[in-house]
């Protein structure tokens, strides 16, 4: 008894961490190339469900349809060059972190900043 409650600490020590560092993560990708455009994060996040987040930044297909969206807008022109980047490619999968985390039924409540 006292060992799995040692055990479960440890696993929250251990993997809390992790979650919260992609979250983290994606936010900041978040302010530095989507933001100029969409305004606050959190909001865009809470703009979809999580099934809809994890189809546009798949993991798979690396972020391609969210990426695709941009491409084929041309109001988005300025975003074109990072979305056809290997860095977005790399990067999606943080982002789609930080957007299921505060996505409409996460039950995140986005904080009023
Ligand atoms: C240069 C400006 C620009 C940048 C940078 C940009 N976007 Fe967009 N985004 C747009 C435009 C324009 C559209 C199309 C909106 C429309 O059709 O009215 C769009 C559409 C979207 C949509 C679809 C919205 C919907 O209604 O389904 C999502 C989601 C989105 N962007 C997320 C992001 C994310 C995440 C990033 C950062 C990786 C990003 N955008 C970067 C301009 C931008």
């Amino acid at each position: 008894m006292k060992f799995s409650v040692l055990l479960m600490f440890v696993f929250s020590l251990l993997f809390l961490p992790a979650l919260e560092a992609a979250v983290y993560k994606g936010q900041k990708v978040y302010v530095k190339k989507c933001r100029k455009c969409h305004g606050g994060g959190q909001k865009v996040a809470a703009s979809k469900r999580m099934r809809e987040w994890k189809k546009l930044l798949n993991r798979k297909n690396k972020g391609i349809k969210l990426a695709n969206l941009h491409l084929e807008k041309n109001k988005a022109k300025k975003s074109w060059k990072y979305f056809d980047s290997k860095k977005y490619r790399k990067r999606a999968r943080h982002l789609k972190d930080f957007m299921v985390e505060y996505a409409k039924d996460s039950g995140n409540v986005p904080a009023c900043n």
